[in-house]
């Protein structure tokens, strides 16, 4: 079958197939991985970990929060893209994931004075962060707590800063408007919101589970 012969749905699986993979995994990546299936985690995609880099690179992002560590591959991501003097704060309620993901990130030579794990509930880490004083926020944690954590992106996220946002889309969820599951509707609600936020102009990824991100006016 040559290419002129697949459907537009199968092309368009085709194309999202080959953009995912149109930049390799690194040594620490693919070991990051590895660790997060060992803990059951369910890392970023390879699209959505280059578009991290991409984003953190494009601001010359020097301070970053990052709700929801796991095994550490998006926090490798994000540090491949930000200023080599940049910190990363990330925060997590599992101190294993925090222990697997400080081994990945001293692994692949990253000084531990460049990352703060913060062990804790989100919600109660957050409201301690300084406002308007970080240039990235990425949230990849419990989406039934999307809105509070997008509030707190908000609040904390210098002008010019970007937030982004990971699982929107909730495994096709979100866009079946019949579907009223609890979790879907609070991240459809939360997309919702974005969209109407003068605050932000944002854009919807549809790499791995969904990205969305958005940079603060
Ligand atoms: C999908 S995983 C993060 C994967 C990681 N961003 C990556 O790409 O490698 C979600 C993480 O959020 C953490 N988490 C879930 N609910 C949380 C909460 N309320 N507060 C803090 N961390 C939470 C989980 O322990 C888990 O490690």
């Amino acid at each position: 079958m040559s290419s002129t012969d697949l459907s537009p749905a199968e092309a368009q699986e085709a194309s999202l197939a080959y953009a995912e993979m149109f930049i390799s995994d690194n040594e620490a990546a693919r070991k990051a991985r590895k660790a997060s299936a060992d803990l059951g985690v369910s890392p970023v995609s390879r699209g959505a970990a280059q578009t991290l880099t991409f984003l953190a690179r494009t601001i010359a992002a020097q301070s970053v929060v990052e709700i929801g560590t796991g095994a550490g591959v998006s926090a490798l991501a994000l540090f491949a893209g930000m200023r080599r003097d940049g910190i990363l704060t990330s925060i997590d309620s599992q101190v294993d994931h925090h222990l697997t993901a400080r081994e990945m990130l001293t692994n692949a030579g990253i000084k531990y004075q460049r990352f703060r794990l913060i062990s804790g509930e989100a919600l109660s880490v957050l409201p301690k962060l300084a406002d308007e004083s970080y240039d990235l926020v990425f949230i990849d944690a419990d989406p039934m707590e999307y809105p509070e954590y997008l509030e707190q992106a908000l609040r904390i996220l210098r002008r010019g800063g970007i937030v982004a946002l990971y699982h929107v889309l909730l495994g096709g969820t979100v866009a079946d408007r019949d579907n009223y599951a609890e979790k879907t509707l609070i991240v459809r609600d939360c997309l919702d919101a974005i969209r109407g936020l003068d605050e932000l102009t944002s854009t919807l990824l549809p790499l791995g589970d969904g990205l969305l991100a958005g940079i603060k006016n």
